[in-house]
């Protein structure tokens, strides 16, 4: 048997369990913020319970007796759990906390790839309550521009030219304002193009790739409202997407690859987990948006379900550092994964009860930010249910994944478009008029 701790509450988790499980030996016990009963279906044990509690997750991993960890959000890489669970004898996958600040630290991961000369940085320029008289300036030699607290912000901290905020004054005053409460602050270029998600599982010396896919972020149909942690998110049967080449992936990979021997050479540990790229393809090639210490959610959804190598072993071969000798394998199937969301989400969302009915038989459901209390299911303000669609075609996926959100009942909504023929062909047009 091999008993597995999963920490996070969220349909990433779900399913992480949901690949755990299906290795017969794998016995599964989760520490969560909030009850998933998705999660805790698939769990020996489960134990509520805060990210930030280190001596309660030392001691559930020590009680479980845990061959190792899976550390799922950010939080809890954030917390230094990784640092705390290895020094107990439980080795994880997910990075310590200094080499989470690929993802905690926007201005880490801008000097790495400076320092380095990996490709892939904007324009940018990093600035502190020292140097904030120069912001101006700065901000007049770009066309349009993105600012970045530095530290982790819950998704809410970057701000866009034209979608938060119109004129460069108001950049400066977010950057003053940012300055009050972050060390930092990241002022770049900003970047018109298509976006990509990579993620890749490392064991700090071998970078493996997974199936590219593409993420939502705005609240409404057509890329209109605020923007959310992803409404959902979309994969091709051939591993690519329809506006996505080949090269665009191996130029990628070539950056997540230098980066994860760049994290090594400056910070002397190898990074054990996932790095997810965000990645833009731009008329100037292939540029980075950020990198994420973990896997994306939705995007884990797009992946794991098709995963045909075991995901114990591959985890296993993350921690003994022998990536180079497994094939990480995937099927030859599209996923389109819709998040049915709560009315008002992501300003001011209901946290009202759903119910859940019998998805189709082709469908797959994860449970994301609800609790299960004595009378029933409670949302709890952020997504609340993935709906996955698995299918030969995206078209055939997106299909499935709609008819599936039918069975969540209650004040949600979905974004019906995504997979759709016609938001994917604006992507694909978009991406070809850079040729
Ligand atoms: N897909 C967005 C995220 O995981 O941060």
């Amino acid at each position: 048997m091999t008993p597995i701790l999963l920490i996070g509450n969220g349909a990433r988790e779900h399913a992480i369990a949901e690949a755990f499980k299906k290795n017969e030996n794998a016995k599964l016990y989760s520490f969560m913020k909030a009850r998933n009963p998705g999660i805790e279906k698939l769990s020996e044990k489960i134990q509520i319970g805060s990210y930030s509690d280190i001596d309660a997750i030392k001691l559930f991993a020590l009680n479980v007796k845990a061959d190792f960890a899976f550390i799922g959000p950010e939080e809890p890489l954030a917390n230094g759990v990784a640092d705390a669970l290895e020094g107990i004898g439980v080795p994880c996958v997910g990075p310590k906390q200094k080499l989470a600040q690929l993802e905690t630290s926007k201005s880490f991961t801008r000097n790495l790839l400076e320092k380095y000369h990996i490709s892939g940085n904007p324009k940018f320029k990093i600035f502190n309550n020292k140097n904030k008289n120069e912001i101006k300036k700065f901000l007049d030699t770009l066309p349009a521009v993105v600012v970045k607290p530095d530290g982790l912000t819950g998704g809410k901290g970057v701000k866009v030219q034209g979608d938060h905020f119109q004129a460069k004054d108001e950049a400066l005053k977010y950057c003053e304002e940012a300055l009050l409460t972050h060390n930092s602050v990241v002022v770049e270029e900003k970047m018109d193009g298509v976006e990509f998600s990579l993620q890749c599982l490392t064991d700090g010396k071998t970078v493996v790739l997974t199936p590219p896919a593409q993420d939502h972020k705005r609240a409404y149909e057509d890329d209109k409202g605020p923007n959310t942690g992803g409404m959902g998110s979309y994969s091709a049967e051939n591993h690519l997407l329809p506006f996505l080449k080949k090269e665009h992936v191996n130029e990628a990979l070539k950056i997540t690859k230098q980066v994860a021997q760049a994290l090594y050479l400056e910070l002397k540990q190898h990074y054990k987990g996932v790095m997810y790229g965000g990645f833009i393809i731009t008329k100037d090639g292939v540029k980075l948006v950020e990198y994420n210490a973990r896997f994306g959610d939705p995007e884990a959804m797009n992946i794991l379900p098709i995963m045909k190598t075991d995901f114990v072993a591959v985890c296993e071969a993350i921690i003994d550092q022998k990536l180079d000798s497994i094939e990480v394998e995937f099927e030859n199937k599209a996923t389109v994964l819709k998040y049915a969301v709560p009315k008002g989400y992501p300003d001011a969302p209901v946290k009202d009860r759903i119910a859940v009915m019998e998805i189709p038989k082709e469908a797959r459901l994860y449970y994301a930010s609800v609790d299960e209390r004595a009378d029933g299911l409670y949302m709890t303000g952020s997504r609340a249910i993935g709906l996955l669609g698995i299918g030969n075609t995206i078209a055939e996926a997106e299909k499935i994944a709609e008819k599936a959100t039918e069975a969540v009942k209650g004040n949600v909504f979905h974004r019906k478009d995504i997979g759709t023929e016609e938001l994917i062909g604006k992507r694909v047009r978009k991406a070809l008029s850079f040729k």
